[in-house]
């Protein structure tokens, strides 16, 4: 295994392209699946996500090729509806399979996704959306499977108690365009990424309308074609950077965004006095006066409300701002897994239910800590960059899933973060609990 080594104290500097997105991406793979033809998939992030969701397909039939680092060709002319445990249990976006094999082939059977360190995440939504259009779902010793012979068009309200599902109106969205008739689908998610989707779904011959509101109706088509879609910049990885700069008091230029894409995260780095400058249509400039930082409050909601796949990341860097934060998870309440790994840097953060109390400006030290996940590590490795000393970060292979070259591009921005195998640590500091 590899871990981060992070020597904290540099400021960051310079400018930072950011990639595809992964959210987009993975169920656009997913949606290649609806025709036979052949699509192409550009700014595809270069992600082991990604990388799953493409042996997955392979192994459904599809010919598929990587036609350069971020360039992907899906050619699924014949395919079968039945998909491997082995990788759909590494993946919880496979899910998003379940829509395009109903709609394309009448029958999909996908392993039940397992459990989330992220907290409780069930598909109950997905799956009564596919029932509403009177399929027949069932699950079999851990494998869901669904008939769809008799599918037909349906009005949905597919919001949960939490509010709407981001892979739930994807599958529902893939589900119908191949419906004769009008499927209604209100309560629908409405992030960036599901309407990336809808612009690909639409090249492809489907008929959407209302694509990026909560409710969209979708007008079934015999048939769709193949595509050429680029994916749209990740607004998680920009915002990422975005903190970096903030965090390390730098002066950072993020490249290659969709800065109203940002929603409340931006209004809520402006409002704590960090920067943000729009420089043309595509960069966001980022600075900071540490003089001028105030402590923030936060409640992660769907968009375009505050992400909760920013929570971790704001919490590292309401750590090094004084003052008293508060950060609301109210998607996954239990979230927070980045805590007590911040409290071995010597932070202070109190968890009470689902908000998270910061009390800022304490100097954070360098130590050992443990990724739990995806954006559990991005907080980790932002507490790194301003913590006295070295910090190490373990089971990066978290990171790997969902931030193409994370490590290079901070490198580039001045940070001292390198990449080594575990074995390069002495002994006693080798995975902390394994
Ligand atoms: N929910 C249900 N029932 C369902 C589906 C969801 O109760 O059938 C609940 C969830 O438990 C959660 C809330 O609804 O409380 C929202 O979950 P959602 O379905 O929107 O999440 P998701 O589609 O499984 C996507 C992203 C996540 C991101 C969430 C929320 C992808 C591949 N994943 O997950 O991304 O956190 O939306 O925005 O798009 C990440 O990138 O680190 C990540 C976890």
């Amino acid at each position: 295994m590899e871990i981060l080594r992070i020597q904290g104290g540099q400021r960051l500097e310079g400018k930072v392209q950011v990639s595809g997105s992964k959210n987009a991406a993975l169920p656009q793979f997913a949606a290649a699946l609806l025709s036979g033809e052949e699509t192409i998939l550009e700014n595809v992030p270069d992600l082991s996500d990604v990388r799953f969701m493409g042996e997955i397909l392979s192994h459904l039939g599809t010919d598929i090729e990587r036609l350069g680092q971020n360039t992907w060709k899906i050619h699924p002319a014949n395919i079968h509806p039945d998909a491997p445990y082995e990788l759909v249990r590494k993946m919880r976006a496979s899910i998003c399979l379940l829509g395009p094999l109903v709609a394309r082939l009448k029958r999909a059977k996908i392993p039940m996704p397992g459990g989330c360190v992220i907290g409780h995440r069930p598909i109950d939504l997905h799956l009564r959306a596919l029932n509403e259009m009177g399929a027949n779902v069932s699950l079999n010793q851990g494998v869901v499977e669904v008939d769809g012979s008799s599918m037909k068009p349906a009005t949905i309200f597919i919001g949960g108690r939490h509010g709407s599902t981001v892979t739930g109106t994807a599958n529902a969205i893939m589900a119908s365009v191949l419906t004769h008739g009008t499927t209604v689908l209100d309560g629908a998610a409405c992030e960036p990424e599901i309407l990336d989707l809808c612009t690909m779904l639409e090249k492809m011959g489907a008929k959407i309308s209302g694509a990026g509101s909560h409710l969209l109706k979708i007008e079934g088509v015999e048939k769709l074609q193949g595509c050429t879609h680029r994916v749209i910049p990740d607004r998680i990885e920009a915002a990422t950077y975005i903190m970096a700069g903030a965090i390390t008091r730098g002066k950072v230029c993020v490249q290659g965004i969709r800065p109203n894409h940002l929603g409340a995260f931006a209004k809520v780095m402006k409002e704590s006095g960090i920067q943000l400058q729009e420089i043309g249509a595509d960069t966001i400039e980022v600075k900071t006066d540490p003089s001028g930082l105030k402590p923030f409050e936060v409640i992660t909601l769907p968009y375009p409300g505050f992400p909760t796949d920013l929570q971790a990341q704001a919490c590292a860097l309401a750590c090094t701002i004084p003052g008293l934060s508060i950060l609301t998870e109210r998607v996954y309440a239990s979230r927070f897994m980045h805590i007590p790994e911040l409290l071995r840097m010597g932070a202070e953060v109190s968890l009470e239910g689902a908000n998270a109390i910061v009390r800022g400006g304490k100097t954070l030290n360098g130590a050992p800590v443990m990724a739990s996940d995806l954006r559990a590590s991005a907080a980790l490795i932002l507490a790194g960059l301003v913590a006295e000393g070295e910090t190490w970060v373990h089971r990066i292979y978290h990171l790997d899933r969902g931030y193409e070259l994370l490590d290079k591009k901070l490198r580039n921005l001045g940070a001292k973060i390198e990449r080594l195998p575990e074995s390069a640590l002495p002994p006693a500091f080798r995975s902390p609990v394994d």
